[in-house]
């Protein structure tokens, strides 16, 4: 049994507000939950609670989680998509948070822009979860921390080579996850989808506290040695639009044989937050050759999500 700590009450928006020991505490939560289910033993930590989950954009794997995760634990979930409630609408942020916060015990919200998320926090009272922004997606950062562990054994000290659009929410969120516990983060990329320096500025200060580093470059030889390659999409929803030039820019920077061998290494393995696009970030073959692992990745985002609620509202 892991030891208690106190994370009642709190909101997820950015890992940033998180320390290294919360962050840690949570993966090692959810690596006993998972067991606990594998095992038959589901608990009642969300008995009589309510929880809404607000999706601006569609999800498969975020909204299954924490479905899935909060009935496991006894509570009950409300889908609210888009087109379901007045949010944006005909009513503002403050005005429906105020409303949900007197009706649900925690707010998951995935959407576009950060600010929202943030509004609803500060408005709803409630427990927020950030369910993925334009900005940040923290609770998938969760779930590759906790496969990075199952694979590995240990998280400080491994080498994670981001290949891809380096300024996006996953990229983001995973420079801060990692900074944080002492993994070494690189990101390759071409410059201009560098992440934003004053992040970069912040993610450095968590690795220099960690004993970590950040190398940001556009030059594929920096994934030798990597014991994790991660990739996305090269266009977030909500920048369709931009297909075609991200397709020219980030061609050269494919996750496909040529680019596994440049690690040097036998054992790399790959992670994807899903979904993919076969044959843009990732080729069909290099996906199957780890789809076990990048599968563990996805069914970890139940076990890390629910871990997150048995930790902020839980009994
Ligand atoms: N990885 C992830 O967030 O997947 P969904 O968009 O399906 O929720
Ligand atoms: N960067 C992707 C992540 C999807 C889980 C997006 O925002 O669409």
């Amino acid at each position: 049994m892991e030891d208690i700590m106190d994370l009642k009450g709190r909101s997820l928006l950015t890992l940033k507000d998180y320390k290294a020991e919360e962050i840690d505490y949570l993966i090692n939560l959810a690596a006993e939950l998972k067991a606990k289910k594998k095992q038959g033993i589901l608990g009642d930590s969300l008995k009589g609670k309510n929880i809404a989950l607000i999706f601006e954009k569609p999800s498969t794997r975020t909204r299954c989680a924490f479905t899935v995760g909060c009935i496991d634990e006894g509570g009950h979930p409300e889908y609210l998509g888009k087109d379901d409630i007045q949010l944006g609408h005909k009513e503002s942020i403050e005005d429906t948070a105020r409303v949900l916060g007197r009706m649900f015990d925690g707010i998951q919200f995935r959407g576009y822009s950060q600010e929202t998320v943030e509004k609803l926090a500060q408005y709803s009272k409630v427990p927020v979860w950030n369910g993925l922004t334009d900005t940040y997606h923290p609770t998938q950062i969760l779930a590759d921390l906790l496969t990075l562990k199952e694979q590995f054994g240990t998280l400080k000290g491994l080498k994670l080579v981001y290949v891809g659009d380096g300024r996006n929410n996953i990229s983001n969120s995973l420079m801060i996850g990692t900074s944080k516990l002492g993994i070494n983060y690189t990101i390759l990329a071409p410059k201009s989808l560098w992440p934003n320096q004053e992040l970069i500025e912040t993610c450095k200060q968590y690795a220099k506290e960690s004993g970590s580093w950040i190398e940001i470059s556009d030059s594929l030889d920096g994934v030798e040695g990597a014991d994790a390659i991660y990739t996305d999409v090269w266009c977030s929803m909500g920048e369709e639009a931009l297909a075609a030039e991200r397709i020219a820019i980030l061609k050269p920077y494919q996750v496909n044989p040529a680019l596994i061998e440049k690690t040097k290494k036998e054992n790399t393995i790959l992670l994807h937050c899903l979904p993919a696009v076969k044959g843009n970030e990732v080729t069909e073959e290099v996906f199957e050759r780890f789809a076990d692992v990048i599968f563990d990745e996805a069914e970890n985002r139940m076990h890390t999500i629910k871990a997150v609620m048995v930790a902020t509202i839980g009994k």
